[in-house]
């Protein structure tokens, strides 16, 4: 049988995630070198979407396949402290400036699920902040308001799966990214039973306008509501310590995923000791325990690779370089907009960009909203038609430290050629 008939026939939509083509267009993956990934058909792609931003040091890097060769030998995971956990905890410690604490998690997902859950149990209270257009994984609240289509008047929250408890909606209070004053007013109104607030820093590709980050940092200070980074995406990717270090805001507790991992699962909540500390088991039965376990996080197959990517991270030039590329892409298809006279705007910072079609500058999730959605995917599937691997939903391109000028500019000529013809 053809593998994509099969992956169909097996996949809901042939796919394993929100990375949906058409029939035409789907294919099957066989390996990845650098910044470029196979299918099983000998096509070749230059892959900007890099397992949706973990390949920070491209595929098959050899520092991490000589980290995980040696440690695989030895052992894939023991549930237990083991000396390279130790030794990336030290390292996350030194990095990172809000982690005293910190536990391994394995994933994205299952470290904001934390996070929040330390804040609720700190705090003794449930509600949670959370900003319109923000992901925090696939738990309930981190899909709530993430893709809203009704746009209900703030903080009214909109499920974008079904399956979520309407519970959980009530206890979520949805926000405007970047609209401070706003944000304040919902927080003062609400005080008492407001948890923590959770954030992208910098909002799946939109920066924050200047003095949003610290204005929010200064009024969860204020009314003791806790502050979650959710650096998932920008964690060892803005700057080595993350947004945090980037921007200069420090929150409470953060999460970490993807690109420390090097492409192995991992995930990471780290803040405070004071509220990490409450998943110490001998406070179990006491008001304020945390329940914490994860089978598999900390294994030492993950916290290898994730050791070898750092330590690559940490050479001189690597994040120069990051954002070097970064700013190349944006500022390429800026020009390109303006030569060929389309509406566009160019998101991003650091090793990440987002095109949309619209006139209107972009610092929210509804003036993302009110871009040529259409035209957007359009764009998307006709550059994965020529040799692009990206998520056809545009929601963001991902670049590595594989990543090359020439693999930049191919992008951009393939880029004039789709949109001449959509
Ligand atoms: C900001 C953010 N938080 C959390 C997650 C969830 O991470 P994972 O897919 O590893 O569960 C993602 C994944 O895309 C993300 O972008």
């Amino acid at each position: 049988m053809n593998p994509v008939d099969l992956s169909f026939q097996l996949f809901p939509g042939g796919s394993l995630g929100e990375f949906n083509l058409t029939r035409e267009l789907s294919t099957v993956l066989s390996h990845g070198k650098g910044s470029k990934i196979y299918d099983v058909f000998g096509k070749e792609f230059i892959d900007y979407s890099i397992s949706w931003g973990s390949i920070i040091l491209g595929h098959a890097h050899p520092a991490i396949i000589k980290a995980v060769k040696k440690q695989v030998v030895k052992g894939s995971s023991f549930s237990y402290v083991t000396e390279q956990a130790l030794d990336l905890a030290k390292e996350l410690n030194r990095a990172i400036p809000c982690a005293e604490k910190i536990r391994f998690a394995a994933s994205g997902t299952e470290a904001t699920f934390y996070a929040i859950r330390f804040a609720r149990a700190f705090s003794r209270k449930t509600k949670v902040v959370k900003f319109e257009g923000a992901y925090h994984g696939a738990h309930d609240i981190g899909v709530t308001s993430l893709f809203p289509q009704s746009l209900l008047p703030f903080p009214k929250p909109e499920p974008t799966s079904a399956g979520i408890s309407r519970q959980v909606q009530d206890e979520i209070l949805i926000a405007p990214y970047n609209d401070l004053k706003t944000t304040q007013q919902l927080i003062e109104q609400n005080e008492d039973e407001i948890a923590c607030v959770i954030m992208e820093p910098l909002q799946r590709c939109t920066p924050p306008v200047k003095g949003f980050l610290e204005g929010i940092r200064q009024i969860t200070k204020e009314k003791k509501i806790l502050l979650i980074f959710d650096e998932v995406v920008t964690g060892f990717r803005l700057a080595y310590g993350g947004a945090q270090e980037y921007y200069g805001v420090v929150p409470d507790i953060a999460a970490f995923g993807k690109a420390m991992g090097g492409g192995y699962p991992i995930g990471v909540v780290c803040g405070r000791a004071d509220i990490l500390d409450l998943c110490v088991e001998s406070n179990l039965g006491k008001e304020g325990y945390v329940w914490f376990a994860s089978t598999l996080a900390g294994n030492p197959v993950s916290v290898s690779a994730s050791l070898a990517t750092l330590k690559e991270l940490r050479k001189p030039g690597a994040y120069e370089r990051l954002h070097h590329l970064g700013r190349k892409l944006r500022e390429k298809f800026r020009a390109l907009f303006q030569k060929l006279e389309i509406p566009g705007q160019v998101l991003g910072d650091g090793p990440l960009c987002q095109v949309l079609f619209t006139e209107e500058p972009v610092t929210d999730y509804r003036a993302a909203f009110r871009a040529d959605r259409q035209k957007g995917r359009r764009f998307a599937l006709g550059l994965f038609e020529k040799g692009i691997f990206l998520n056809p939903m545009g929601t963001k391109m991902y670049l590595s430290l594989a990543h090359t000028e020439e693999d930049i500019q191919k992008l951009i000529d393939i880029s004039r050629k789709v949109l001449k013809k959509i």
